[in-house]
């Protein structure tokens, strides 16, 4: 029998390629890069990240049972960290609408695998970011901020282990790793657009309107 193209890449090379359009496409949405980038836009969309992590990150420890693995990539905490640097106050973030969906993507190890791939590769986007913000965004602190840019030095080091994770999919389970990242890329795209669309009076007041629920 004739093997398809899609089965003979790695899972990698599959999840790349299926998901660059909605990659491009949220990457177009949360113009992150824009210069110089708003205080009220980052902020916001910091929030709607901070609601996906806080439904998903517990949802995919108890999916792949492997805390040495997902403890170091919990994020939350740094969304919490970068809020607080931006002048938010604790029970503003408290009060953070969350988005239980995001749990709903770990229902399956296959599921949790795909959105894992989505959520540690916009650490490798997140140098970008970062970079931008130090350099054009006279609100970000100057030891800069968290969320995006994680880990650090390690960053490589961490993308090659999860890398690593996905290449023990079996190919008979790797599609359901593909549609679990196109679902997840899918959820971000939604949750995320009211994010961007705060109004843009008010641009630099912290008072001023979210575009999110408080
Ligand atoms: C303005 C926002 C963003 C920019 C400029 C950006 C840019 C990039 C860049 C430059 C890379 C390749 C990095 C490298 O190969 O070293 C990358 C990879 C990636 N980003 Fe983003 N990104 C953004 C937002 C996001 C977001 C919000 C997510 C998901 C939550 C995301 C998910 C990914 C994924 C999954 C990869 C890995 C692609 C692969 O398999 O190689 N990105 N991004």
């Amino acid at each position: 029998m004739l093997s398809t193209p899609a089965a003979s890449l790695s899972l990698h090379a599959r999840l790349r390629e299926a998901t660059a359009d909605a990659h491009a496409q949220l990457e177009s949405l949360l113009g992150l890069l824009d210069s110089p980038m708003s205080y009220t836009r980052f902020v916001a969309v910091l929030m709607r990240f901070h609601g996906f992590h806080r439904a998903w990150e517990p949802a995919l420890a108890r999916a792949l049972q492997d805390e040495a693995f997902t403890a170091p990539r919990q994020r939350l905490a740094l969304i919490e960290h970068d809020l607080r640097a931006l002048d938010i106050d604790d029970l503003d973030i408290e009060a953070l609408p969350v988005v239980p969906e995001a749990a709903q993507l770990c229902r399956t190890l296959e599921g949790a695998l795909g959105s894992l791939y989505v959520m540690e590769g916009s650490t490798l986007g997140g140098r970008v970011i970062t970079r931008r913000l130090l350099a054009d965004a006279d609100w970000c602190p100057a030891e800069g901020l968290l969320y995006f840019h994680p880990y650090g030095d390690l960053t490589g080091e961490r993308w090659r282990q999860t890398l690593a994770l996905l290449s023990t999919v079996p190919p008979q389970r790797q599609q359901a790793v593909v549609d679990g990242a196109l679902a997840t890329f899918a959820l971000l795209l939604q949750w995320l657009e009211p994010a961007v669309v705060v109004p843009d009076h008010g641009e630099d007041d912290p008072s001023s309107e979210w575009g999110v629920a408080l």
